[in-house]
Parts: C-alpha cells; structure tokens; sequence
C-alpha cells in the first residue's frame, strides 16, 4: 500500500493566496503594507537562503520586508541595536532573527529583546513559555511546528489521544512541535541523540515528526503501518546522478516509508513551504494587532 502525499507545497500556495487576500484588505484599511524586519548575522549560506525565500514570499504576498545583513564580526551590542530599532519602527510588524547566530552572540538575550508584540518567530521565552503551559496561550508560535501541525490538520490526521512520537529536541523544531501536540492532546515522546532502541518507539506511533537533521534516517520498517509521517529534514547529499551534482532528502527514508505510513510528506514540498507561509501569517496578524490596538508607541508609517 502507498500512503496519501501530504502536499505541503499546494497548501503553503493555497494558504498564501489567502494572505495576500487579507494585505490587500489591509492596505485597503489602513494605508499602508504589513512589514518584515530580518536580521541576518553570518555567513551560514543556508541561512541566507532561507532569509531571501522568505524576503521573497514577502513580497509576493504584498507586505514590505526590510533585511539587515550584519557580517559574522558582528557584536552583541550591533546586533542588539538592530533588534531595538526594528521594535521602534512603525513601519514593522514582525522580526525575524535568523537562526543561528554566530557562536559569539549571546541568543538568548537577542530574542528576549524582540518586542512581545513583533514576535513572529514565537522565539521570545515568554512566547515559548505559554506555549508549553496549560490553559494558556502564546500570541504567536513558531512557524515550522505550526506548518507541521497545519499539515496534520489538512491530512485529516486525529491528533487527540494519538501516539505521537517527535524525534530531535531543537528549539527551533522538536521542542516546540512536541508542546503543540501535547496542547492538542496526543501522547508525546520525544526522542534524541541519547535515546535508546529509537525504532522501537517509532513503531507504536500514529504520528511522527522527524527533526534530526540526518538524511534518511528513519526508514520504513520502523513505522507503524497507516502511521502519519512529517519530515521536517531538508539534507543536501551529493547526487552524481543529478545535473547539478546534489540533491536533498528528509529525516525519513520515503522510498521505504511510503510503503508503510498512511500519509506522508515529500521532500522538498512538503514543510519547507509551509514554514515560509506561517511566518507570513503570524506577520499578517502581529500587523493587524497592532493595527487594532493603536497602541499609543505605534505611530502609523508615513
Ligand atoms: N533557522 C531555521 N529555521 C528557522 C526559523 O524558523 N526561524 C528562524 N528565525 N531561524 C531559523
């Protein structure tokens, strides 16, 4: 049996036709575009990358972005300088501080500098904090987990009293997913670099979120048959095969576990899409909170 696609990409296009719907409702409204500010710190390539697909998808979608693109000599205090000026800004509803930064730079303090309000990553620790808390809520989560459990969602997978297995404990990926399936009530284990028998558990799960960074690691035989597979994995592997002398792979081995699971994301096209469109939404509402508020401080841009 072959399991359904989850096509990440049709739902990240179909999701972003609406975003662009509401910026144009909102320039309508209030005159003026919802704004992206992003710090780049760095020469990690990847990361540039990532920052100019989403300046990209920005655009596409109507909304201004404004990048700072600071070298790897970067200091704290630039960094911080930044991150304080686009906090400022009027003109900028959502910050986004790429990650990582470079090894000198203290994260930490970076990401509790971003204003609550601008928090589109859902980095800032209260942000992450209400997310793992019960009966409470962050303003905004982050978008790479959030894309994971849309995903879930369009799949029709039934997250309530689910065996959800998350495999990495990233800030970024493993830990905040493992808290939004905990909020909606599956039964989460979380498994990394030290844990023991890992197919093991992998096979009881209805649900797996694979976030390790490692190329086809997890392979069919491990899944539970009609099990629900994300892979958040995107693995740059030399592919003599290929024109371009590479290619890139998930976390989970498709050609095997597509076999098993019930339903599965493809590799690209299935998160990396939708990571890119709920950072867009979360910029679209942090834009129309703000809007409502009129807080005193947010001076509407000229
Ligand atoms: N680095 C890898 N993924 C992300 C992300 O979703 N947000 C930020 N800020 N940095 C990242």
């Amino acid at each position: 049996m072959s399991a359904v696609i989850i096509d990440g990409r049709a739902v990240a296009d179909r999701i972003q036709t609406e975003i662009a719907a509401d910026v144009d409702r909102f320039v309508g409204q209030y005159g003026y575009p919802p704004g992206l500010g992003v710090v780049l710190a760095g020469d990690n390539p990847a990361s540039a990358q990532y920052v100019r697909m989403k300046r990209r998808a920005c655009e596409k979608v109507g909304m201004t972005s404004v990048a700072h693109l600071m070298t790897n000599a970067s200091t704290q205090e630039e960094v911080e300088g930044i991150v304080a000026a686009l906090n400022a800004d009027p003109a900028i509803h959502g910050i986004l501080v790429q990650l990582p930064l470079p090894k000198h730079i203290d994260e930490e303090r970076v990401l509790r500098l971003v204003s609550l309000d601008k928090d589109v990553d859902g980095f800032h620790p209260i942000n992450i904090g209400m997310l793992g808390m019960k009966g409470r809520e962050p303003l905004f989560t982050p978008a790479t987990p959030t894309g994971c459990m849309v995903l879930l969602a369009e799949a029709g997978v039934k997250i309530e009293g689910a065996d959800a297995v998350v495999i990495g404990r990233s800030n970024i990926v493993g830990l905040p997913v493992a808290m939004m399936l905990m909020k909606a009530n599956a039964t989460v284990t979380v498994c990394h670099s030290r844990t023991r028998n890992i197919a093991d558990i992998v096979r009881r799960a209805d649900i797996v979120i694979a976030a390790i960074g490692q190329p086809e690691y997890v392979k069919g035989e491990w899944l539970k048959p009609g099990a629900a597979v994300i892979d958040v994995g995107t693995n740059k592997i030399d592919d003599p095969g290929d024109e371009k002398g590479y290619r890139f792979v998930g976390d989970v081995e498709f050609s095997t576990a597509v076999e098993v699971a019930g339903a599965i994301t493809k590799v690209p096209g299935g998160v990396g899409p939708m990571t890119i469109t709920m950072l867009l939404k979360n910029t679209m509402k942090a834009a129309q909170r703000m809007a409502k508020l009129e807080k005193p401080s947010m001076v509407k841009p000229s």
